[in-house]
């Protein structure tokens, strides 16, 4: 589903993606794991057609990339980083617009059993720019899976969902991958990817440092938080300071 040899993206001086290699085959939730500012964002763009890499190659769905982005926008399903459905749709004729685009029959029972499935039916004649943030995830998420993608690349799947949708959410990815589905997700949060991913991929200053997948022996018994910090430890033998030193309580001004 997703092949990319050599891939780096630079931006001056930063290597944002530093000569990764990836393959990911069909059926596999696929987590891209890595502190802040380490490189997620930028291979999602890179493998959405979004921005261009630098040097390197890479197919999505057997497509390459740089030659067809659209008919790869086609095909995937996407939510970017930080993406907000546009202010002055209403819930509704916003998935029903992503819906035409998908060139979708039919999809206005598809798109109810998505308000429903988010709890927000209540709300979908709402204008977008009063829906709440998460309920905007909610709806850029369901806007992803509308046409039931082969794939689909999410930046951050669960940001801004409370414990009930985050379950919820979980639960839909993994039954998605069941039945046939492909998913890759970027996250820090090491306990999402722990859940539901069946392989993972640590990303750190640009640089693939660990593929491989969640039921590898290396990872059998070994506290997942431990690996993950040593494979991205930047700041070993430097004293955590900050955390040690006792508050000085500092009086107000009579
Ligand atoms: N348009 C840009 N121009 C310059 N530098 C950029 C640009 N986009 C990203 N970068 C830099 O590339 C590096 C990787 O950024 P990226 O957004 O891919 O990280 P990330 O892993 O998604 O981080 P986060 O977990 O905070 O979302 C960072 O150093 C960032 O500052
Ligand atoms: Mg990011």
């Amino acid at each position: 589903m997703i092949e990319v040899k050599g891939l780096s993206k630079f931006y001056g001086q930063t290597k944002a993606v530093d000569d990764v290699d990836l393959s990911i085959r069909k059926g596999e939730l696929f987590g891209l794991l890595g502190p802040n500012g380490s490189g997620k964002t930028t291979m999602i763009k890179m493998l959405t057609g979004q921005i261009k890499p630098t040097s390197g190659t890479l197919k999505v769905h057997g497509i390459n990339v740089l030659e067809d982005p659209l008919r790869v926008r086609e095909l995937v399903g996407v939510i970017p980083e930080q993406e907000t459905p546009p202010s002055f749709l209403t819930a509704e004729e916003y998935l029903h617009f992503v819906a035409k685009i998908r060139k979708m029959e039919h999809y206005e029972e598809v798109c109810n059993k998505w308000f429903e499935f988010f709890d927000f039916t209540d709300q979908k004649n709402s204008l977008c720019k009063d829906l709440s943030r998460g309920t905007r995830q909610k709806l850029m998420f369901a806007q992803a899976f509308l046409h039931e993608p082969e794939l689909a690349i999410i930046d951050e799947p669960l940001i801004n969902l409370d414990p009930v949708m985050q379950k919820k959410v979980k639960d839909f990815l993994r039954s998605y991958v069941n039945k046939g589905g492909t998913i890759f997700i970027s996250t820090h949060i090491l306990e999402i990817a722990k859940e539901i991913c069946t392989s993972i991929g640590i990303i750190y200053r640009g640089k693939l440092v660990y593929t491989g997948r969640l039921d590898d022996p290396k990872l059998q018994g070994r506290n997942f938080e431990g690996f993950f910090l040593d494979l991205v430890s930047s700041r070993k033998g430097v004293s955590d300071d900050i955390l040690e030193k006792p508050l000085k309580v500092i009086s107000a001004p009579a």
